[in-house]
């Protein structure tokens, strides 16, 4: 029995395994409804739904980051474990104000629970893999897109714009290391990075 409800448990837990890709066709498809005539007409509802399932992929990319970190931390990649480590800690806080600012908001529970759940990231062993999949700039214009829809709404505005800015210097490390990987070769990156 407890095998059936294992499975289960599990199949239901692969659904909600996401690629950034998929969490990027996942808020386009609900953008590309709102748009007409090239006019962008995201509803408040609609906003406030993608910023709490924001909080939801947040969490889950979080905590592939904190795995990922131990891993490297085992492998002796010193660097890149406090590298990894300190991106997790900072998508965890941006999840845990999500939520606070849905509270604020007086959101439906509807909301909070979406934001509450955690999508699930693969984990990948390979650095250079790690870092390819999570390199992803199509993220930064789908938020850029969610804090024009809070345009009346300052502080959620102002959240969102932080997080942009976070996931700019997050590219910016990803975007400089696979050049280090392509100038040094990847050997001597992993050596540096010990
Ligand atoms: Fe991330
Ligand atoms: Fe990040």
């Amino acid at each position: 029995m407890w095998i059936v409800s294992y499975l289960s448990v599990f199949v239901s837990s692969c659904s909600q395994i996401l690629s950034w890709k998929n969490v990027t066709l996942f808020l386009s498809s609900t953008v590309e409804r709102s748009f007409t005539k090239n006019l962008y007409v995201m509803t408040k509802d609609e906003a406030l739904k993608q910023f709490a399932y924001y909080g939801a992929v947040w969490f889950g990319n979080s905590k592939q980051h904190f795995a990922f970190s131990a891993y490297c931390r085992l492998n002796g990649w010193n660097k890149l474990a406090d590298k990894w480590k300190e991106e997790a800690e900072e998508e965890w806080d941006e999840a845990e104000e999500v939520l606070n600012r849905l509270v604020e908001l007086g959101c439906k529970p509807a909301d909070l629970q979406e934001a509450m759940k955690t999508i699930e990231f693969p984990f990948y062993d390979d650095p250079k893999q790690q870092i390819e999949s999570d390199y992803n700039p199509e993220a930064v214009k789908m938020m850029s897109e969610l804090a024009q829809a809070f345009a009346d709404d300052y502080p959620t505005q102002k959240l969102i714009q932080k997080w942009i800015d976070g996931e700019k210097d997050h590219m910016a490390w990803e975007a400089q290391y696979l050049n280090y990987i392509d100038k040094l070769g990847y050997e001597n990156f992993l050596t540096a990075m010990m």
